[in-house]
């Protein structure tokens, strides 16, 4: 069963920040890039670390893992770098009535 959950207002979600949020059972960074949305699982594949609340430059679209610093691409979950080597988890998201939704399918 898919799990929809608002996340916020667009608005509140502006270019360069990411909003952290639980979609059913698992915890979800909602990235804003240039107006592109993007929705990582906020727990890395090395350590379960909570890679949403690391660095994150959205020019690269690169997060960084805060725990030992894996670099993921916001755009596909892929690891870039060691630790890390397995993809995360990436989302669904959408804007509906002019708030961000995620989707867990
Ligand atoms: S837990 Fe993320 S790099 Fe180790």
């Amino acid at each position: 069963m898919s799990v929809e959950v608002e996340v916020c207002p667009l608005d509140e979600l502006p270019p360069g920040t990411v909003r952290i949020v639980q979609v059913g059972a698992i915890t979800v960074g909602v990235y804003n890039c240039g107006g592109e949305l993007y929705a990582l699982e906020d727990r890395c594949t090395h350590d379960d670390g909570p890679l949403c609340e690391g660095d994150f430059d959205c020019e690269e679209k690169v997060a960084v893992c805060p725990r030992h610093g894996a670099r993921f691409d916001i755009t596909t979950g892929r690891a870039l770098t060691l630790p890390a080597y397995i993809a995360v988890d990436t989302f669904p998201v959408g804007v509906r009535d002019d708030g961000v939704v995620v989707v867990n399918a």
